[in-house]
């Protein structure tokens, strides 16, 4: 907001499902949205909305000191935003800005795109958005966001509007590590589904009288760890008692997983990978702790 409390104007750069959702939102909040993209065609919606559609980059850009990109990765960024840098006709052109990257990639795309942004006197913010496009401006959807806190307090409000905001810190890398490792847990999940499906639907089974259930297994998985501190604690303390889910137990179970995949003849490298975990924390004299001794063999660094 600025100190009249009028809605900040926004620049968004990339118009896939997830930038068209955010512009839409900053929109129906009353901000004042300017956007452009590669393909312009994908503008249409918005500029009946309100939004203005600029002809360049260097144009958006030049709109406001708040520009939030959506795009594939940060390659695309550089796509767009390099030749506005280096453009020694008209130098300056990022100074004062705060570039707040939206896009997926790596936590060291994210650093380094921070200390690129600084060479051009702009402040950059990663951000990591944690639900699907159709869900941002909703009471559902959060951002993970890392960066200098003054900048991303400065534009909070305007933040806001796509999803609860997660400040997490100064490094720059730290949305896209949160980004990453959420995105871990639910790319694993939902190949797990669809590998498990492949299990049944190969015997005969429909689908719908498996995965219902299976959903329940992915929400019990709470009941058996409860809310992740204790597991946590445990993790960090290399602390792996108890006897009734040990890694030898679980490990023959992954085994039977393996061998029951082999013999559907469904793709086997999902618990071909799992299976291989328990191998080598069993390999390594861990088969009598919990299943949780894995994690020694996982976080391992090659
Ligand atoms: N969609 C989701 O549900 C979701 C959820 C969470 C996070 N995200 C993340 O949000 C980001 C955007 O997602 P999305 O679904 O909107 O992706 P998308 O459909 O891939 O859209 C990507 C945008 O990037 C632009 N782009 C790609 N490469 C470019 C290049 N080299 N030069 C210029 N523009 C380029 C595209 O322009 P054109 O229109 O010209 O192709 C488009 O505007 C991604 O990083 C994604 O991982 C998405």
């Amino acid at each position: 907001m600025s100190a009249t409390n009028a809605p900040a104007p926004v620049t968004v750069i990339g118009l896939g499902p997830m930038g068209q959702a955010m512009a839409a939102a900053l929109l129906r909040a009353g901000h004042p949205v300017t956007t452009w993209n590669r393909t312009p065609g994908r503008a249409g919606e918005l500029v009946s909305a309100g939004a203005t559609l600029a002809p360049t980059p260097a144009a958006a850009v030049a709109s406001g000191e708040l520009v939030i990109l959506s795009l594939t990765d940060y390659p695309a960024m550089y796509d767009i935003l390099g030749p506005i840098a280096e453009d020694s006709r008209r130098p300056g052109l990022l100074a004062g800005k705060v570039l707040v990257n939206l896009s997926s990639d790596t936590p060291e795309a994210s650093r380094e795109a921070a200390v690129w942004a600084a060479k051009h006197g702009a402040a950059f913010v990663t951000g990591g958005v944690m639900v699907p496009a159709p869900a941002v401006g909703t009471p559902d959807a959060y951002v993970f966001y890392s960066g200098p806190k003054d900048v991303f307090e400065a534009h909070e409000p305007a933040l806001r509007v796509i999803g609860e905001p997660r400040y997490l810190g100064g490094d720059p890398g730290l949305a896209q590590l949160f980004y990453q490792a959420h995105l871990d847990v639910f790319l694993t999940t939902l190949s797990s589904l669809l590998h498990a499906t492949a299990l049944v639907t190969a015997a005969g089974v429909p689908a719908a009288d498996f995965l219902p259930g299976a959903l329940d297994t992915v929400t019990d998985i709470r009941a058996m760890i409860g809310d992740g501190r204790e597991l946590a604690d445990a993790l960090e303390a290399g602390e792996h008692s108890g006897h009734l889910s040990t890694a030898l137990m679980m490990g023959a179970t992954a085994d039977h997983i393996l061998r029951t995949s082999a013999t559907a003849g469904v793709d086997v490298e999902l618990p071909k990978a799992v299976k291989s975990h328990y191998d080598r924390a069993i390999a390594a004299g861990r088969g009598t702790q919990n299943w949780t001794a894995l994690y020694e063999v996982i976080k391992a660094r090659s």
